[in-house]
């Protein structure tokens, strides 16, 4: 709406998990790195989790553009309200495999073969799982199951992606799922941005978007946005965007604090001077919105 406003080629804070936005923070560039490296050293289980909003998504959204780009055959699953024959249903078809793939002996049988095949070629194979702490148990039981499968001289076959909000890493501290705790080699963590994080999120987002020395954002604000949203990613696009249609509305070229009052009180967010405390009710409500 405010694009021709500002000059932009297109909406800065866009809410979806665009690899071309990408902000590359030391933490989201050390996680992709660790996915990457993962995945090209055949480490088998790698647990990436963060809490809601701070980037998983789009961190697995770059890693799938890494993957095409090597020719590497991977596998998405970002509905994890599934039962076992859904899941494997859903990687017969990402993996286009020839089967019945209401199977489930087909689908393995056809995926182990698949597995072998590319594996011969030099290439592995990538299982990616968003939301997994939503997955049932029996799910990631069968999830655990595909691990196994494994050549004594190449090693693991297919390489799983685990991403998820914190919870997951207290859900693998239960007795059942001790098998695929012991399995996991590598951990990755989200934390929300730091102050110059935050800062140089909305700068590369504008400058991505076409403006590349912006003045709308005050350092002032910026604090502000910062302290408010407590560096989650996804409230500051929420509240940026809020301010530069604020601005477009009012015909101003630089947002205001009074504007952040009003977007904070309408988002109904909550944030402490203090101690960090995670602002749960508000963020689910952003999400849903
Ligand atoms: N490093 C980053 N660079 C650019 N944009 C980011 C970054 N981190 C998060 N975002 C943006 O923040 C928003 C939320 O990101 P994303 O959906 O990846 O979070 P998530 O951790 O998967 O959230 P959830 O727990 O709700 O699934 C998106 O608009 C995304 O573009
Ligand atoms: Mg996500």
């Amino acid at each position: 709406m405010y694009n021709a406003y500002f000059g932009f080629r297109e909406n800065p804070f866009n809410l979806s998990p665009d690899p071309a936005f990408l902000y590359r923070s030391s933490q989201h560039e050390e996680a992709l790195a660790n996915l990457m490296y993962g995945v090209q050293s055949r480490k088998g289980f790698i647990v990436l989790t963060g809490e809601v909003g701070t980037g998983k998504t789009t961190l697995l959204e770059c890693l799938r553009d890494y993957l095409d780009a090597q020719g590497t055959e991977f596998a998405f699953v970002f509905n994890s309200r599934i039962t076992p024959a859904q899941f494997f249903e859903m990687i017969a078809y990402d993996l286009d495999l020839r089967c019945d793939r209401k199977s489930k002996t087909d689908v393995l049988f056809a995926l182990n073969q698949l597995l072998i095949q590319q594996a011969n070629e030099g290439r592995t194979t990538v299982l990616i799982v968003d939301e997994v702490h939503n997955l049932e148990w029996d799910v990631l039981e069968e999830v655990r199951l595909l691990g196994n499968l494994e050549n004594p001289k190449i090693g693991k076959l297919i390489q799983v992606i685990l991403s998820g909000q914190p919870e997951f890493d207290e859900k693998l501290d239960s007795p059942n799922l001790r098998q695929l705790k012991q399995r996991i080699v590598l951990r990755c963590q989200l934390k929300p941005f730091i102050l110059e994080d935050s800062r140089d999120y909305i700068n590369s987002r504008l400058a991505k978007a076409g403006m590349p020395n912006q003045t709308v954002f005050g350092d002032e604000l910026i604090a502000e946005i910062h302290k408010r949203t407590q560096g989650i990613p996804r409230l500051i696009n929420a509240v940026c965007d809020n301010l530069l249609l604020n601005c477009f509305a009012l015909t101003l070229r630089r947002a205001t604090v009074g504007m952040l009052d009003e977007i904070c009180q309408d988002m109904r967010l909550e944030w402490s001077d203090g101690e960090k405390k995670p602002a749960l009710p508000t963020l689910l409500e952003v999400k849903r919105a």
